[in-house]
């Protein structure tokens, strides 16, 4: 199925733009450095999942920087994420900016996911899915 392009040059940082890609919605986030701090002082093997669950890295671990999408040019400072904005419980949408664990929660059952979208607590079992996907210039990201 097609990619599509993406123009992230409007989001601010502490901010997410969802889009829609194969019938799902996408989270891309630009995280702030406390987001970031918060989620590279995480000891992976405490993790639910201690994947990474990125396309683009297949069985790396879950630490915050195989998580992170690097951006077109200059250091890789761990400001964007990408991932599926799907709950890996049963499906429902998870709402960002909350939940315990300063990331992301889904009201559905009660899953929390860290501000690296990795399952913290509740039933969900994987952390959330990070697709295939690169900058293609400093403001556009491709998905697919
Ligand atoms: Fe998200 Fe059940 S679908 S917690």
């Amino acid at each position: 199925m097609a990619s599509i392009y993406v123009d992230v040059s409007g989001v601010e940082t502490g901010t997410q733009l969802t889009v829609k890609w194969r019938g799902k919605p996408v989270f891309i986030r630009r995280r702030t450095q406390e987001d970031i701090d918060l989620a590279r002082s995480v000891d992976v093997a405490t993790l639910t999942d201690t994947t990474a669950e990125n396309a683009n890295k297949p069985g790396a671990d879950a630490s915050d920087q195989n998580r992170s999408l690097p951006p077109f040019s200059g250091e890789d400072t761990g400001e964007w994420l990408v991932m599926m904005g799907v709950c890996t419980h049963l499906g429902c949408v998870p709402l960002g900016n909350a939940g315990d664990f300063g990331g992301w929660f889904c009201p559905c059952h009660g899953s929390h996911y860290d501000s690296a979208g990795r399952i913290r607590k509740g039933p969900a079992p994987r952390n959330l899915d990070i697709p295939v996907a690169a900058f293609t210039d400093d403001t556009t990201i491709k998905l697919g």
